[in-house]
């Protein structure tokens, strides 16, 4: 086990380049079992987990390549259908198999995530989806068991709610069925545009992306093709809240603002200067940041994904902020990590009310999923003295090589070995 040791005090000043998405590459990995042959994406990020990604299409008898940020994909006529628990326990994400594995075998056998420290998060929409386009849809024996021996049939399908992983999964069983799907109610993330890119190019009809009616028309064969993933809108935010938390001044080559809107303009109403420039963004901040409320929600809302981040913020501003979660039940959780630094948090039902305190101070903390760990780090940064963030394995699965970059923008920042932890 591992642990960053985070010294407080240091400004971010300087350029980091932010890699391709974690949350599209996961998925535009799971896409490539569409089509026989080999696909090839690029800018994928080198984080934990693309490795376990790696390892599942693996199991499923895929050949995959990885050198340096590029991954070849090499695709057999025949692949396996069971993708088992211990791979898929540790990367929720590997349930995004399950549409492209129904629709392309007929059949697949794809263990239940569970839960993790952020909410229950259910499947019940990725499988009423499925049952709508045709198949039989169960759960024995821990496993997520669907069948459609004889293909996929178009329908419309309305989602009680624009999941993110339910939208992926439907579209991507819906490119191979039979006629058309109506996907209702779909998520509108960038992730989903950016698979829709790469669905098209490998001979997909989509009409709608971006929007939340998809209209997908099935096609008889899908082609491998070559993709580059879309920036990761996560990663930029948390350098912007960086950037700002730590009175700095960062650019962020690769970065999009346009999927940042909102995340931008609540930067500029707590102070913050934002600038676009050509190939990313530049933010920067001289005082203490104001207070500033936040409400999270899909795609284009502000993303659940950096309000652990925004929290941190909020505990440094002048003010008190009102932060409502509306995606995860247990996204709060963290808070009491962040206490131990001596924020001041009340959180009541899905509201937390953040006073903001001129500073924090270190002290060791554990993180239990990969943005809190962020969240926390950053609250690090403008602690006095030192914070020890443990379980860091949890980071590593979303943010390629914090450390290596931290430091190159001036944070006081190492890793070590945590001789303190021996399990999660
Ligand atoms: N939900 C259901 N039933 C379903 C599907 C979802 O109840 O059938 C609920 C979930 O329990 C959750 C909410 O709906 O409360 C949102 O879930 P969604 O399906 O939109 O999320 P996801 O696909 O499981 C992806 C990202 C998350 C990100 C969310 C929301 C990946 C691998 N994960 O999850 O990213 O928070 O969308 O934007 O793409 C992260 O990167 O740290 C992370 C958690």
């Amino acid at each position: 086990m591992e642990r960053f040791r985070v010294v407080g005090g240091s400004s971010l000043r300087g350029s980091i380049r932010v890699s391709g998405a974690k949350n599209s590459a996961l998925k535009l990995m799971a896409a490539a079992l569409l089509a026989e042959g080999r696909t090839t994406l690029y800018d994928v990020p080198s984080i934990t987990d693309v490795e376990y990604m790696t390892e599942l299409l693996r199991r499923l008898g895929a050949e995959v390549e990885r050198d340096g940020t590029t991954v070849t994909i090499d695709v057999p006529a025949k692949i396996g259908h069971a993708a088992p628990y211990e791979l898929v326990r540790r990367l929720r994400a590997s349930i995004c198999v399950l549409g492209p594995l129904l629709t392309r075998c007929g059949a697949a056998d794809v263990a239940l995530p569970g839960g993790d420290a952020i909410g229950s998060r259910g499947l019940d929409m990725h499988m009423s989806g499925l049952v709508k386009l045709g198949a039989e849809v169960g759960v024995e024996h821990g496993f997520v068991v669907a069948r459609a021996p004889d293909g996929l049939t178009g329908a419309n399908i309305w989602l009680d709610f624009p999941s993110v992983g339910a939208t992926e999964n439907i579209l991507m069983a819906a490119v191979l069925a039979k006629g058309t799907t109506v996907i209702d109610n779909a998520a509108r993330e960038p992730e989903i545009v950016d698979i829709c890119h790469m669905l098209i190019d490998m001979g997909a009809r989509i009409e709608g992306m971006g929007t939340s009616t998809l209209h997908v028309e099935g096609v008889e064969q899908m082609r491998p093709t070559e993709h580059v993933t879309v920036p990761d809108r996560i990663v930029t935010g948390t350098w912007s809240i960086a950037a700002a938390m730590t009175r700095g001044d960062v650019t962020i080559t690769n970065g999009k603002a346009e999927h940042l809107e909102i995340v931008l303009d609540t930067l500029t109403a707590a102070g913050a200067e934002v600038h676009t420039e050509p190939d990313g963004l530049r933010v920067a901040m001289s005082e203490r940041p104001t207070s500033v409320d936040v409400v999270t929600l899909p795609y284009p809302g502000f993303p659940t994904d950096l309000q652990p981040m925004i929290i941190a913020l909020n505990a440094i501003a002048d003010g008190t902020a009102m932060i409502t979660e509306n995606v995860y039940e247990a996204r709060f959780m963290f808070v009491n990590e962040l206490a131990r630094l001596g924020a001041e948090i009340r959180v009541d039902g899905h509201h937390a009310i953040v006073r903001g305190r001129p500073t924090l101070s270190g002290a060791p903390v554990v993180t239990t999923d990969i943005r809190a760990g962020a969240g926390l780090v950053l609250a690090g940064l403008v602690a006095e003295g030192e914070t020890l963030v443990s379980a860091v394995h949890h980071i590593d699965r979303g943010y390629p090589d914090l450390v290596g970059q931290l430091r190159r923008l001036g944070a006081a920042v190492v890793r070590e070995p945590d001789p303190d932890r021996f399990d999660d």
